[in-house]
């Protein structure tokens, strides 16, 4: 490895709890947490907001250079800043899930969020959480998880939390958004959601969080005590 940063992947469809597990296992081992799709979000509302459509290719090329879009962690809490504006809160919305899922399809969003990406591993040990990761943003990272869970639970899911946060909206069209997404995300030309080759698969249908939690929790820790035998022999 030539990066003197450990770092971790997390690949897998909207709503199998890539977030929650990511940002606990980086908690426990001291990483910073990248929530990749927030920066995907950020943009998808820097469009909205300068009312160019998601799908004007050319329009959102034009708002990037001025883009100015920032994560903080402060106290294991991650922040999403536009232009210096906390929008945390503002791209969870329902609106900007698909929005997100559709600005994240034009090249050029995709490449000026690449380098923005590596930098953080390049300086820290990271837990970063995607669709490519593993792919593309960090091939070589040191461990390399597709998480994935039924699109019904995934739904269900989704759907107690925007409960809790007070959005009027039903089950089924959760459901519907939850697999128009899926959709969207994999069958995408570019950087497309899919596993790497050496990606080690998990399932959390039917788990509980803290299952899920402990064993990728257990699977990072092996990783890293391997890597640390590793140099120390060699
Ligand atoms: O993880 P999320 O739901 O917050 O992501 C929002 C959208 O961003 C999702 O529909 C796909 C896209 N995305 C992506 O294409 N690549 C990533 N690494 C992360 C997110």
């Amino acid at each position: 490895m030539s990066r003197g940063f450990f770092s971790v992947a997390i690949d897998g469809p909207s709503g199998a709890g890539k977030s929650t597990i990511a940002r606990h296992v980086a908690r426990v081992l001291g990483f910073l947490y990248v929530d990749t799709g927030a920066l995907y979000r950020a943009l998808a509302l820097l469009a909205r907001r300068c009312g160019v459509a998601v799908t004007d290719e050319a329009g959102i090329a034009a708002l990037l250079p001025a883009a100015d879009v920032r994560l903080t962690c402060e106290g294991g809490v991650l922040g999403v800043f536009l232009g210096g504006e906390d929008v945390t809160e503002a791209i969870r919305a329902h609106e900007i899930s698909q929005a997100a899922s559709d600005v994240s399809k034009l090249p050029a969003v995709r490449a000026f969020l690449l380098d923005t990406q590596r930098a953080f591993a390049r300086e820290q040990d990271v837990i970063m959480d995607g669709r490519d990761i593993g792919t593309v943003v960090l091939p070589d990272a040191d461990i390399k998880i597709f998480l994935t869970a039924a699109p019904q639970e995934r739904a269900r899911r989704r759907f107690l939390e925007l409960e809790a946060r007070g959005a009027a909206v039903d089950y089924e069209t959760v459901l519907a958004d939850v697999i128009r997404r899926d959709e969207n995300d994999a069958r995408r030309a570019v950087a497309p959601l899919k596993p790497a080759d050496d990606a080690i698969w998990v399932d959390t249908t039917g788990n509980t969080w803290e299952k899920s939690m402990r064993f990728i929790l257990d699977l990072v820790k092996g990783k890293l005590a391997q890597c640390s035998t590793d140099s120390r022999m060699g």
